[in-house]
């Protein structure tokens, strides 16, 4: 049984190990409501960041290429049938700039996100465009990409031309509340998003994924299960944050004319979130994202505090920003990627950590398992 009078023991037995917390306790820890409790929760996700990652904060550039998407998910401001969203997509141009801008701010690593096409001018844009990025970092920047469910061979394609990770959430880890989120068609199914997250491994990309926390009908236990879900496919790096309704959308309507959207409640699990998965997988990246931002002004700081170390920040030209609303009131649609960028080194420097620069700043996981698996071969070669 686990009760409140239990949370030193389990916070202490999953500090000294990762993968030490049952899905009963990881539902525990996401159910704590009292500000003291929730604070002994926060504070030691925070030590075991200082212990596995450091005290640094790892920046990846964020680039919105576009805002087309062939997909309809309930949730998602842009989903292809909100026709009131004012489509976009850059130019080539573009993407080089926002790439030598990153360059130029020592960011260190850079995301390439949008919605998600498959026709081949997009993925054929897509291959290009890592290729001139290489070209012109010569390898000094960590390259991300976050382009939705593609083909194996497009994945490998991406990662030939010199892409070295990914992020795909699965959403929800369960199958029938993702079945809640998105059309019931073949675009939206659960297992191929799955296997998608499998082939990216396959290929060699550091795997990134995540959920959103605070849905309609969720339960601490299936947030408990996505956690283990992450440790049982060995991830790499996670991005999650609360959900967040745009008005434009069928989720959002209906939260919306509910009234049953509770910001403080959101930020919480998001917060709450973030210290379980550092307590239970210890050496993975995991981002404070703008989601957590848009609920508080002071989101992203802490949601580094609960054990975060990575930000994304937006170098997306101004004039773009508020066209990729994946929720309502998105936070920085006014600022320009020089006014992030100082935004961004106030947040850092305002809980007392530092930026590291110039950085590819891989996750350790992916390092671990990879020291650790060439020391296998190793000894194997040995004998
Ligand atoms: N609230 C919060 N997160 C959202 N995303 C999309 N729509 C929303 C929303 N309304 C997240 C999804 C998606 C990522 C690009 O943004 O998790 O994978
Ligand atoms: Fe498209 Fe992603 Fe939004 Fe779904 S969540 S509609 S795939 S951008």
């Amino acid at each position: 049984m686990t009760g409140a009078g239990c949370l030193p023991e389990i916070l202490a037995r999953a500090e000294a190990r990762r993968g030490a917390l049952t899905e009963a306790e990881l539902a525990f820890l996401l159910r704590l409501e009292r500000e003291n409790e929730i604070g002994m929760l926060c504070d030691a996700a925070y030590r075991v960041k200082l212990r596995e990652v450091g005290k640094t904060v790892h920046l990846r550039g964020l680039i919105e290429l576009g805002n087309r998407c062939v997909k309809n998910c309930l949730y998602c401001g842009i989903r292809r049938d909100n026709t009131r969203e004012n489509r976009f997509t850059l130019t080539m141009d573009e993407v080089l700039a926002g790439a030598e801008q990153i360059l130029a701010f020592g960011y260190g690593s850079l995301v390439l996100q949008a919605g998600e096409r498959t026709d081949v001018r997009w993925t054929d844009f897509i291959t290009e465009a890592v290729r001139k990025i290489r070209e012109l970092d010569h390898g000094a920047l960590g390259i991300t990409l976050s382009l939705g469910e593609q083909s194996e061979e497009i994945y490998r394609q991406w990662f030939e031309a010199g892409a070295h990770r990914y992020l795909l959430r699965i959403e929800s880890s369960s199958p029938e509340l993702y079945a809640t989120l998105h059309p019931a068609d073949v675009l939206h199914r659960f297992a191929p998003r799955l296997e998608a997250l499998r082939a990216l491994r396959r290929i060699g990309y550091q795997v990134g994924t995540g959920v959103m926390s605070g849905l309609p009908g969720q339960t601490a236990e299936d947030l408990a299960r996505d956690l283990i879900f992450f440790r049982d496919l060995d991830i790499d790096m996670i991005g999650m944050g609360p959900y967040l309704p745009h008005h434009a959308t069928p989720l959002g309507q209906k939260v919306l004319a509910e009234g049953s959207f509770d910001p403080a409640r959101q930020l919480s699990i998001g917060l709450k979130m973030i210290a379980a998965a550092r307590l239970l997988l210890h050496d993975v990246n995991i981002a404070s994202t703008t989601a957590l931002q848009a609920l508080a002004p002071d989101g992203r700081e802490r949601g580094l505090l609960a054990g975060a170390n990575v930000m994304m920040p937006n170098v997306t030209a101004a004039g773009y920003r508020a066209n990729y609303q994946l929720y309502d009131n998105k936070p920085g649609c006014d600022e320009n990627a020089e006014e992030s960028r100082a935004a961004l080194e106030r947040s850092v420097a305002a809980i007392g950590e530092t930026v590291e620069y110039g950085a590819w700043g891989d996750s350790p996981h992916f390092r671990h398992r990879h020291d650790a698996k060439s020391v296998t071969t190793q000894s194997q070669e040995v004998r």
